[in-house]
C-alpha cells in the first residue's frame, strides 16, 4: 500500500493507541444513515477499517449478515471482545481479504481518507457484486454552531478527518462507481467537558503528539469549555453531524 506521505500513513494507523478509548468515546452512527447505506440490500455486509467496531455495532442491529476487515491488532482485538459473533480480518483496503463479487454492501466508518483511494476503490469493487454499494459515513462536529465550530478550530477535528465529508471536497469519479450521493443526518452525542476532551485525544494528530503539545492542546480544550456556563460543569449536547456517501457499482 502507498500513501501520499509518510505523516498520512503513520495517522491513519494511530488508533490502535488508544484503542480502549476510542471504542468507549468515539460517537456511534445514526441508524437512518445506516438503512440510507444498506438501500434495502438484506445480503452479506462488509465493515472495512472497521476499527473498534463502533460502526459494525449499528449494522448488526439492521442486519444479520456482517464481516468486518481491519489491519490494526489492537482494534481488532477491541472488535472482537465487544462483538464476538462478527467475523473479524486483518487486511486492508488496497488488498482486502475477501473473493470477487462477495459482498452485497462496502461501508466505510471515519476511515475513507485514509486510504490510498484510487486501489481501494479498485479493490472494493472487486469485492462488491453488481448493483452493490460503497457507503462511507463521517461523524462530525456541526461547525454550523458559532462555540462548536471555535472548540472544533482549537481541537483540529475539521482538518484530514473531515476531507471527503466536506462537500466542497467532492470524492474523484472511479470507472468502476456510479456517480456519488450524499446525505447529512444530525447525529448529537453527550458528553462532559473531561470525556470531550478525552474523545479528542483518540483523534490521530493527538495520538502522535509529543507529550508536551498534548498536554498545552489538553489545558486549551479544558480552558475553553470551562469558560463557557452551557459546558463549563456536568453533562451537554455536542452537536453532531454524520455525513454519509454512496455510490452503486453497476
Ligand atoms: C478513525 S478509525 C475508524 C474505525 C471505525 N470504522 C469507526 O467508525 O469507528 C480508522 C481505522 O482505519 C484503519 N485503517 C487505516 N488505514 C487503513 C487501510 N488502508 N485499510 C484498512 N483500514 C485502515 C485504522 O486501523 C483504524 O482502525
Amino acid at each position: 500500500m502507498s500513501h501520499g506521505d509518510s505523516d498520512t500513513a503513520e495517522r491513519a494507523f494511530s488508533f490502535g493507541l488508544a484503542a480502549r478509548a476510542y471504542a468507549d468515546l468515539r460517537p456511534s452512527y445514526p441508524v437512518e444513515a445506516v438503512r440510507w447505506g444498506l438501500n434495502g440490500t438484506s445480503g452479506r455486509v462488509l465493515d472495512l477499517a472497521a476499527g473498534t467496531g463502533k460502526l459494525t455495532e449499528c449494522l448488526t442491529v439492521v442486519t444479520s449478515d456482517v464481516v468486518a476487515v481491519e489491519p490494526d491488532a489492537d482494534m481488532r482485538a477491541e472488535l472482537e471482545r465487544r462483538l464476538p459473533r462478527v467475523t473479524a480480518l486483518d487486511g486492508v483496503a488496497e488488498a482486502i481479504p475477501l473473493p470477487d463479487e462477495s459482498v452485497d454492501a462496502v461501508f466505510v466508518g471515519q476511515a475513507l481518507h485514509w486510504f490510498d483511494l484510487g486501489p481501494a476503490l479498485t479493490e472494493i469493487a472487486r469485492v462488491l457484486r453488481p448493483s452493490g454499494a460503497l457507503v462511507a459515513l463521517w461523524n462530525h462536529d456541526d461547525t454550523g454552531v458559532p462555540w462548536v465550530a471555535e472548540f472544533a478550530a482549537l481541537a483540529r477535528t475539521t482538518t484530514a478527518s473531515r476531507h471527503w465529508a466536506d462537500p466542497l471536497v467532492p470524492l474523484p469519479a472511479h470507472p468502476r462507481f456510479a456517480a456519488f450521493e450524499r446525505r447529512k443526518y444530525p447525529n448529537p452525542q453527550p458528553f462532559t467537558a473531561e470525556s470531550l476532551v478525552r474523545m479528542v485525544c483518540t483523534q490521530s494528530h493527538m495520538l502522535l503528539a509529543t507529550p508536551g503539545e498534548r498536554q498545552r492542546r489538553v489545558a486549551e480544550l479544558h480552558g475553553f469549555l470551562a469558560d463557557r456556563p452551557a459546558t463549563s460543569s456536568g453533562g451537554f449536547e455536542l452537536p453532531m453531524v454524520t455525513t454519509a456517501i454512496r455510490a452503486v457499482r453497476p
